[in-house]
């Protein structure tokens, strides 16, 4: 069984990357924040955990506030990292961890917490901003990550109270899953920092240090805050430090801090510390498995719920049939399908069901009809026609079954 073998709890200003980047390790102003990081690297180098489940938050970089998750798992195999503005870092891709991000997913949703998925969005600096400087990346990642974004952006923001018991089903689903695998999770934000409106600057060392020691000692007091209790003391974007407490949900009630570092810069007080188990008296409550909802749905002929695992492996080829949106996609397909295949990267098998127009093979395959059915609009094709089409039927027979074929 999967085992979280220690929590982390870090900064994620995009200071830190740039510093790394430029390589001012050796820079008196850059240098107690990056000695706080070594015994992080140390601990990871010693534990060898597999993957890193990581709250973090997204900066507009990877999802906007057209549509702003409140909770989001990535699912995705590979992870690239954002370009926020100034080009890419020079970070390799990290490699996601489907199978678990999926077991995640479906015990959350059991567990009633109703989360958003993510998939091909790059992870901008909530996440990779420290991951550089505890993990060594050259050539690749020394294992994968489970993202998990939370919004801290834009009000209203989930309940420090709600970050918490999402840490705690966090917890239920990873130790539910059969594969032995070392999990750390990690939180980040904060410390104290403020970089909007005149208050711009505000910080206060002696709340951050009265956090960190709540955080180990009494997070349940933590959970209680409210997000104005949090601005007030610790400047308005420090209410991300409710991710701290997702991660914190997912460790025993009893947990050893053996390491803690903080340091102020410039605007935030930039924080790092890792968590190892103490032993809890509590066993989790028996997790769910899979999807519960779906039981008994095998043996339903002809039915193919549209899932995770679906949406995983179509993911191309879902997208392939989403551009058919964009007029000038549209126009792509109809002047050079094989161009349009390209820039989607379909492999063989896709662009077969594609060039075949087999609806009921590429619904097999996992595709969505939602999207399926924009390409039908393309080929001039009916939603019936499709109908008949995965029936195995014409037209006209698929019509006779119908109360009212005359309405077709
Ligand atoms: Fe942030």
């Amino acid at each position: 069984m999967a085992k979280i073998i220690g929590g982390i709890g870090t900064s994620h200003v995009p200071t830190i990357g740039l510093a790394y980047d430029k390589k001012r390790q050796d820079d008196p102003a850059w240098a107690p924040l990056f000695e706080g990081y070594k015994p992080v690297a140390q601990w990871l180098e010693e534990q060898k955990p597999d993957v890193l489940l990581f709250f973090y938050n997204d900066h507009a970089n990877s999802f906007f506030f057209d549509c702003y998750p409140t909770f989001a798992v990535g699912i995705s195999p590979n992870f690239e990292m954002a370009d926020e503005g100034a080009g890419r870092r020079p970070l390799p891709d990290i490699q996601g961890h489907p199978q678990l991000a999926i077991h995640v997913m479906e015990s959350l949703v059991n567990d009633e917490f109703d989360m958003a998925v993510f998939q091909d969005r790059p992870l901008d600096h909530g996440c990779n901003s420290p991951l550089a400087l505890m993990w060594p990346h050259e050539p690749a990642w020394p294992g994968a990550i489970v993202p998990i974004a939370i919004n801290v952006l834009q009000y209203p923001l989930p309940t420090a109270a709600r970050c918490y018991k999402l840490g705690k089903a966090v917890r239920r689903a990873i130790e539910s899953y059969p594969e032995d695998l070392k999990v750390a999770i990690v939180g980040t934000g904060g410390l104290s920092h403020q970089i909007h409106g005149e208050r711009t600057g505000f910080n206060n060392v002696e709340w951050d240090e009265e956090f960190l020691r709540l955080i180990v000692d009494n997070p349940e007091k933590l959970a209680q805050m409210r997000h104005a209790e949090l601005v007030e003391l610790g400047g308005a974007e420090s209410a991300e430090v409710i991710m701290w407490l997702a991660m914190r949900g997912a460790l025993d009630d009893n947990i050893r801090c053996i390491h803690q570092n903080h340091y102020l810069a410039t605007t935030t007080n930039m924080a790092v510390a890792v968590y190892e188990q103490g032993g809890d008296d509590q066993a989790p409550a028996a997790p769910v498995h899979g999807n519960p909802q779906l039981a008994g749905l095998d043996a339903l002929e002809g039915t193919y719920p549209f899932d995770l695992h679906a949406s995983l492996h179509a993911a191309r080829l879902n997208r392939f049939f989403w551009r058919h949106r964009e007029p000038a996609f549209r126009a792509l397909v109809a002047r050079d399908l094989h161009a349009a295949f390209d820039e989607l990267q379909l492999n063989e098998a896709e662009r077969a069901l594609v060039t075949a127009q087999d609806w009921l093979g590429l619904i097999r395959y996992g595709v969505s009809f939602f999207v399926l059915e924009k390409f039908a609009r393309v080929v001039k094709m009916s939603n019936l026609a499709v109908y008949a089409s995965m029936r195995g039927e014409t037209l006209d027979d698929f019509l006779k079954t119908r109360r009212v074929p005359a309405s077709a």
